[in-house]
């Protein structure tokens, strides 16, 4: 079965330990959809399967997280009046959540998107003090090189006048291709960074934010719920 240790989900709730966890289903007193758990590594999927320990049902997951790959051509919201929105890729189930998108990325642009009924998770997130570092892989008109990895390196100026922060720049190949990693969300910021650079963006997608990395598996317009282990390592709620 797809899903998660029993141990380490159990241990989560942070009501056992993990040596606990496995006195519990030594003893019997684990079950899972009414069987009686048979060891720690057996694979259980919150979202589907009845816990209870002591007859009692576990709480596994008190918030969703759901990890999109966004395509181009919708919209970072949760509603709008004539456009398609990230929220219309969900199963109505998941519509009914009250999920909103931790953060924007423009209409064009693809990749990581994480969408949460968390909203203390998400004000960790994008709030300018912690500076969760965001990384983008972008494809442009023009070559970007070593003088541009120093002026992203010491903070660009924008065309009217914003200066940005230092920022990370990776040439791939001859520099058409690039890795941009930001520490802040300034609007369009990478389309505009790289303008000032003398490069439009033809292609932008967000492949990582601070510890989450988009799952290469997911094609553009797929989802799936975050792990556990990404759970705790966003510092989520489980
Ligand atoms: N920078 C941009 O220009 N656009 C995005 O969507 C994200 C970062």
């Amino acid at each position: 079965m797809a899903g998660e240790r029993l141990d380490k989900l159990l241990a989560s709730t942070g009501r056992w330990s993990r040596r606990e966890v496995k006195g519990l289903i030594k003893e019997g007193r684990v079950l899972v959809d009414g069987v009686p758990a048979a060891a720690g590594e057996e694979k259980a999927d919150p979202a589907l399967c009845r816990i209870l320990v002591d007859g009692a049902a576990v709480e596994l997951c008190r918030r969703t997280y759901i990890m999109l790959h966004k395509p181009a051509g919708v919209l970072s919201a949760t509603e709008d009046a004539r456009q398609r929105t990230v929220l219309d890729l969900l199963s109505p189930e998941l519509r009914r959540r009250g999920l909103f998108p931790v953060g924007r990325l423009d209409r064009d642009t693809e990749g990581l998107l994480l969408l949460t009924d968390d909203g203390e998770l998400a004000h960790r997130l994008l709030s300018p003090k912690r500076h969760v570092d965001k990384l983008y892989f972008a494809r442009l008109d023009r070559p970007l090189g070593e003088a541009d990895r120093a002026a992203f390196a010491a903070g660009v100026t924008l065309a009217d006048g914003t200066v940005c922060r230092p920022a990370g720049l990776e040439l791939l190949g001859d520099g058409r291709e690039v890795l941009v990693t930001l520490h802040e969300g300034k609007f369009h910021q990478i389309k505009r960074m790289t303008a000032s650079r003398g490069s439009a963006v033809c292609y932008l997608k967000r492949l990582a934010m601070g510890p989450l990395r988009l799952d290469e598996s997911l094609a553009p317009g797929q989802y799936r719920p975050l792990t556990v282990t990404e759970v705790m390592k966003i510092g989520g709620k489980m």
